[in-house]
């Protein structure tokens, strides 16, 4: 061995990443939602390029966004989980680096190809989006790698069926493992023929994978260990590894008969299926919320089944939380957080019982998916991240608590225009007092009080991530 080899010890937080993600989200991200939907909501033309914005809006959102968020939490989180000390401080550069890169051509040339038309033009711009899809790609290559390397290294250590998340760290392997690829061969189908866009239909299947194989899992996986701590929640008393099981048969059936119904000539046969085993996919993620106890806490907290005395500190934490209010009211963020995952479960399983018993309905699958990617994954990551990254940086608080407060305001109202109006059928509309004259310029605004809650809670972090210890706010 190499004398001057340093002993392996645990990744330091990755906060170069973290940073990277919310400028991402900020400067890219929410601001080409925002452009999109001004358009849309206070009746501007909305130009060659809009059909080619939105893929890129979205592709930055979970890459950018979600993604990065995702991967830098994973990095400090499961060695921890699995007691794999592992030396990742160039591989984690190098993530960053092809991400960045993948997200800017991106950024750039997708959303540039509807406006240059002539053949030399094309070739040159859909191999740059294809190269940008290359980048993303090797990122996540790299990402698993060492995801890979960590499970591969994991002391056996979680036989305990209420902790154990190992499989659903796998869907999302898979999960990212999909979506990396499918986005290449997509941007190699533009690029071969000369397209402006990606296949919507197979663009918006690569999105739900991300959404169904990527988010939910991590969210189900960190959450379980997380939130009961941080919320004061029950223990969890339930079989963590049953319930992953049960999740991964039914997103691998659901997810099969969408790639069927998507392939064969007749897939309409299937579509029944599909809305059945939808229905089944929302149940599930009900069942988890409800099994979670974070919304209304109907359940003994874990504290009050500890068997140590309790024995009386100066000072006492918050009614109900176990902080002293240094990272304000992240609780806002999350449990707005699951009950906007609850409404999107509610509405979708209605959507999929609409359809199989063919009742007229003008519910949009957009709305769905923004009620879980802006009402549901955004103010968690946000809640997760005021909350879990002071611990994990070294700067243990936030500098200014008072901020959180007006992030869940923010993003909670970006949610709520953003969904609704895809959401409200047209006999409400007509019973409310110009309800359409309303309606769209509300959908107009909601990405710009996402702008202002993506760089709220930019100011909010940056101290934190600068990794020093903070001083404790002086209302507190
Ligand atoms: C206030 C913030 C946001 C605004 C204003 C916004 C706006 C939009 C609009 C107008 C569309 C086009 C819908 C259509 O097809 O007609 C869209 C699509 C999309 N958005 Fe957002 N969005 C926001 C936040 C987010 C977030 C946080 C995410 C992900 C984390 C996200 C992911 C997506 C995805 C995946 C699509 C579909 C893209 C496609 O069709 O390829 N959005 N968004």
């Amino acid at each position: 061995m190499n004398k001057s080899a340093k002993p392996l010890s645990y990744p330091s937080f990755p906060s170069k990443m973290l940073h990277l993600a919310i400028i991402i989200a900020g400067l890219a991200g929410f601001t080409l939602g925002a452009h999109i939907a001004f358009l849309v909501g206070f009746d501007y033309s909305l130009g060659k390029g809009y059909h080619a914005y939105i893929q890129s809006h979205g592709h930055i959102q979970l890459i950018g966004w979600v993604g990065l968020f995702i991967m830098s939490v994973s990095l400090y989180f499961m060695p921890r989980l699995g007691h794999f000390k592992i030396e990742i401080t160039k591989r984690v550069k190098y993530i960053s680096f092809f991400i960045t890169i993948g997200i800017l051509l991106k950024y750039i040339f997708h959303s540039a190809l509807p406006y240059y038309t002539h053949v030399s033009w094309t070739s040159t711009i859909t191999f740059l989006t294809l190269l940008s899809s290359v980048c993303i790609f090797i990122g996540i290559l790299i990402y698993l790698s060492i995801v890979l390397q960590i499970a591969n290294g994991m002391k056996n250590q979680l036989k305990d069926p209420t902790k154990d998340i190992r499989l659903l760290f796998i869907i999302m392997i898979l999960g990212w493992i999909l979506y990396g690829s499918a986005h290449f061969i997509l941007s190699a189908i533009l690029h071969i023929n000369s397209q402006t866009i990606l296949l919507p239909n197979w663009n918006l299947f690569m999105v739900d994978i991300f959404i169904y194989w990527i988010i939910l899992p991590i969210c189900f996986g960190v959450g379980l260990r997380a939130i009961p701590l941080f919320m004061r929640l029950p223990s969890i008393q339930w079989n963590t590894l049953y319930f992953s099981k049960i999740y991964f048969a039914v997103v691998l059936i659901y997810f099969g008969l969408k790639l069927g119904y998507q392939f064969i000539d007749n897939g309409q046969l299937l579509l029944p299926y599909l809305n059945i085993l939808g229905f089944i996919k929302n149940m599930t993620i009900l069942w988890f919320v409800y099994q979670l106890d974070v919304i209304i806490k109907l359940k003994v907290p874990w504290t009050d089944t500890q068997k140590e005395e309790w024995i009386p500190h100066k000072k006492e934490s918050r009614k109900h939380y176990p902080d002293y209010g240094e990272f304000g009211h992240f609780e806002w963020l999350i449990k707005s957080a699951f009950i906007w995952l609850v409404f999107a479960a509610l509405l979708d399983a209605y959507l999929n019982i609409a359809l199989l018993l063919h009742i007229p309905t003008e519910l949009s699958k957009d709305g769905i998916r923004h009620a879980i990617l802006l009402g549901f994954t955004t103010p968690l990551i946000m809640g997760m991240g005021v909350r879990m990254v002071p611990g994990m940086t070294g700067a243990l608080r936030l500098k200014n608590p008072g901020t959180v407060l007006w992030i869940a305001v923010l993003v909670n109202g970006a949610a709520i225009s953003r969904v609704l109006p895809m959401i409200l059928p047209s006999n409400i509309l007509d019973m409310i007092p110009n309800g359409y004259e309303i309606i769209m310029p509300l959908f107009g605004v909601s990405g710009i009080l996402g702008v202002a809650a993506i760089w709220l809670f930019y100011f909010t972090m940056n101290p934190v991530l600068k990794g020093k210890r903070l001083p404790l706010p002086k209302s507190i």
